[in-house]
């Protein structure tokens, strides 16, 4: 008698290097996990260590791959260097059905091109973000472009992406709209820290300090914001916190050009706490102490509209304007005077913040992941 033919999980590589990627990729590895048609291997270039590491650990993932490949203060053409050699190798050995990036840093793209130079079919999550200008977000906006040439499965997060990427002639058949990840993780972590509070206790000690003050959470990396940008927003930071009801929690991205600019102008200033790079579970935490968030991430924009959490925006443009058009993000640039202007506007006009206080989900239900990988066994059964 014939033994039934026996089909194998696919194998499907998952490769990520930085916090923020793998915060919106560990609910997509969770769901891959979880499915038994698939067995996820996980790559990770870290790109980051410390930051990725915090992630890795709350998320419960241990990489099958680790390239460890950060190098202090790191140059764009040293690391796509060696994330193109080092992930194509890991290619090589894994054999893989099918590569998964996400988004937009240098990891998410030298994994793409390893993958199409290997004719492996690369999927991309958070498909078709696009801000119209190549050089903000630099050079990110260039690196998820690329990626739209290549990928095979292109999960938009909102109609807004997935219509760029139609303008763009990508087949329309290949683009689905999932939602964005990071609001599947937000939900993670947010029940995690209902059943263990202990998870999210740490920023304890800031809150007693900080009693009674309003609480601004602060976050800033981008390259193109590196030199004026920055000092221009480290100047803002120290002129809001001259009200003396004003707290500010600013955890430091270890950037040492980040670093070194925050560090001169707001050391030992009373209500500034220049603190590490929170783990998730602390970052929510911060989000919903601050009565606003200011910020030059991507991440950010996307949690605070779910939130109903003010979140100013220091950039010019933003290849995310669904928190924009939601009302509860707004661009503010990178003016000291308009940040500080628009800071005390929110602090001082409660029209003007309750306008902005509401909550919306134009980023997803938090089931994006559940979606994605129903569209990968769609597409591993259409291959069959
Ligand atoms: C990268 C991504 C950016 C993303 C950001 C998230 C690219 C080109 N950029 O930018 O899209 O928004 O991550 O934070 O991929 N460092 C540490 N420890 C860490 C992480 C970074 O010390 O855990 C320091 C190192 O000196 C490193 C430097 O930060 O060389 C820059 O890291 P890099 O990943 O090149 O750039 P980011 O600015 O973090
Ligand atoms: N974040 C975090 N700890 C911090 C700052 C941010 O966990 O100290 C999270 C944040 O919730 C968001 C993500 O990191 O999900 C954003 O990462 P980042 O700003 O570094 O990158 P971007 O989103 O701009 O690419």
């Amino acid at each position: 008698m014939t033994q039934p033919h026996k089909i194998l999980p696919h194998k499907i590589l998952v490769v990520f290097g930085t916090r923020p990627e793998a915060i919106k990729l560990f609910p997509v590895i969770a769901a891959l996990t979880a499915d038994p048609r698939f067995t996820p291997v996980v790559c990770v270039s870290a790109q980051h260590r410390g930051m990725l590491d915090q992630v890795l650990e709350i998320a419960g993932i241990v990489p099958d791959h680790d390239l460890d490949l950060m190098k202090p203060d790191q140059t764009l053409d040293g690391l796509t260097a060696a994330l193109l050699t080092g992930l194509g190798g890991v290619m090589d050995a894994v054999q893989p059905a099918r590569v998964i990036v996400q988004g937009d840093t240098a990891t998410a793209m030298a994994g793409a091109l390893a993958a199409y130079y290997r004719k492996l079919p690369v999927d991309h999550v958070e498909a078709g973000l696009r801000s119209g200008n190549i050089y903000q977000p630099w050079p990110e906006e260039v690196n998820r472009k690329i990626i739209g040439t290549m990928a095979s499965l292109h999960f938009a997060p909102t109609e807004t992406a997935a219509n760029a990427l139609k303008r763009e002639a990508v087949d329309p058949a290949r683009v689905h709209v999932t939602g964005n990840t990071v609001i599947d993780a937000l939900h993670w972590v947010t029940a995690r820290i209902a059943a263990d509070p202990s998870l999210a206790s740490g920023l304890g000690e800031l809150e007693t300090r900080f009693a009674g003050k309003r609480i601004i959470g602060v976050t800033s990396h981008r390259r193109e914001n590196f030199g004026g940008g920055l000092e221009a927003i480290a100047e803002a930071v120290r002129q809001i916190a001259a009200r003396p009801d004003v707290a500010i929690i600013f955890p430091v991205h270890p950037n040492p050009n980040v670093r070194k600019v925050m560090d001169h102008a707001l050391a030992g200033l009373d209500n500034v706490a220049l603190i590490e790079p929170l783990d998730y579970p602390h970052f929510a935490r911060l989000l919903s102490l601050a009565e606003i968030m200011l910020t030059d991430s991507g991440g950010v924009q996307e949690e605070a509209p779910a939130l109903g959490k003010p979140v100013l925006v220091m950039r010019e443009t933003t290849e995310r304007p669904e928190g924009v058009e939601a009302g509860t993000a707004k661009l503010v640039g990178t003016e000291t005077a308009r940040i500080v202007t628009e800071i005390f506007t929110l602090l001082d006009d409660k029209a003007v913040y309750e306008a902005m206080a509401r909550a919306h989900n134009p980023f997803g239900d938090g089931h994006s992941a559940r979606r994605i990988v129903e569209l990968l066994a769609h597409e591993i059964g259409s291959e069959a």
